[in-house]
């Protein structure tokens, strides 16, 4: 079985969106007082904002959580039969918002919706003591949507609504520096239609692909591909399930999401092993990989600056293209589903995804989906 990859760029691909970076990612969850503190205590970040009854928000509470350029905000809702409920009852905790930002939300929200994105809400303006920031959005996969944010005339903690928000209970950060790609899982057949949109709508390009012949194991099977906004800052896989002789993970995600959603968020980090050695310490939970893995790892990446010993006790993986080396690592999903988790990557020049790694760390997901009973 050889693997194969192709690299396509669009020729249509023009940057009518040009994106800054991710300004944040929104999880909808059950109780968002005891996520935030799940992800101070064990991710390390730190409480920048707040918005709830304290603040006059009578129908969510939103907790604000930041950690270098990452920002999280867990919001729930504080009545019932709204819209956070229906999206929390359907999907479980997860992600609602990947939020981009952007110099002019207006436009951005006027290019997309001309091109065929479905608006979540036109440009409105938000304003408070600390200036404005204009806001817009559109739908993408799933019931996950896109929120341009526009807030260079902006100087409050993070949005008009919200306050400074500092706990006494600050756990220190543990290294975690940006989002460096999110994935989202799509239901079968759908890979093409939902790349296609990030391509003709947002003017993304395919950077790289996998067919279900680079990602499967004796059992399971999935089809990737890599879409990339113009300047690279954002980077959205997009995976459907490929027929195997057992249910792939991503229809696993599906079953229990109900429907496509964001199937990992990859952070990244300057030292993986202190980061990792962290969040171990913490108590999240990582995907496990046979100690074998390690018996001939260098023989196919080659030379790397780290001594194995602690790659190998971590369960660190590693990977090489033509560019460097990277190293990555799974947690276990971080919700009571088997739906989100989190990625930890660091990048040592390379710029793909850990391919090389896909078959052991597929065959280390189904032996949780053999525990779950849902393989
Ligand atoms: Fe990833």
């Amino acid at each position: 079985m050889k693997p194969t990859e192709t690299k396509k760029i669009f020729e249509n691909a023009q940057d009518f969106l040009p994106i800054n970076g991710t300004d944040y990612i929104e999880l909808y969850v059950g109780n968002a007082k005891q996520a935030a503190h799940y992800y101070m205590s064990a991710f390390g970040f730190q409480s920048v904002a707040y918005s709830g009854l304290e603040t006059g928000n009578k129908e969510q509470v939103s907790y604000v959580l930041e950690q270098d350029k990452i920002r999280l905000v867990l919001t729930s809702p504080l009545v019932k039969n709204g819209l956070i409920n229906e999206h929390i009852n359907n999907h479980g905790d997860g992600v609602k918002v990947i939020a981009l930002w952007v110099d002019d939300a207006t436009k951005a929200w006027e290019e997309t919706t001309k091109r065929g994105a479905k608006s979540y809400f036109s440009p409105e303006k938000h304003e408070d003591e600390n200036g404005f920031v204009i806001k817009s959005g559109i739908h993408t996969y799933g019931d996950t949507v896109h929120i341009f944010i526009e807030r260079h005339a902006y100087k409050g903690a993070f949005l008009p609504g919200y306050k400074p928000f500092a706990s006494d209970y600050a756990p220190a950060p543990i290294g975690l520096t940006y989002v460096d790609h999110m994935v989202g899982n799509v239901e079968w057949g759908k890979m093409n239609t939902w790349s296609e949109f990030y391509a003709k709508v947002m003017g993304f390009t395919q950077i790289v692909s996998f067919d279900d012949k680079d990602i499967s194991t004796e059992y399971t099977a999935l089809m990737s591909k890599v879409m990339s906004n113009g300047n690279g800052r954002i980077k959205f896989p997009i995976n459907e399930p490929a027929k195997g002789r057992k249910k792939s993970q991503i229809e696993e995600y599906i079953n229990f999401y109900n429907g496509a959603g964001v199937q990992h968020i990859a952070v990244a980090t300057d030292n993986i092993i202190e980061t990792v050695s962290a969040l171990k310490s913490r108590g999240v939970d990582f995907l496990y990989v046979p100690d074998s893995y390690y018996d001939t790892v260098l023989d196919r990446v080659g030379k790397i600056d780290e001594d194995l010993k602690p790659l190998k006790d971590l369960n660190i993986l590693i990977d090489r293209d033509d560019e460097g080396y990277l190293l990555q690592i799974f947690t276990k999903p971080v919700v009571s589903r088997p739906t989100l988790f989190f990625e930890i990557i660091q990048r040592k020049g390379a710029r793909s995804f850990g391919k090389g790694n896909f078959k052991a760390l597929f065959e280390s997901i189904e032996r949780e989906q053999k525990e779950r009973g849902t393989l």
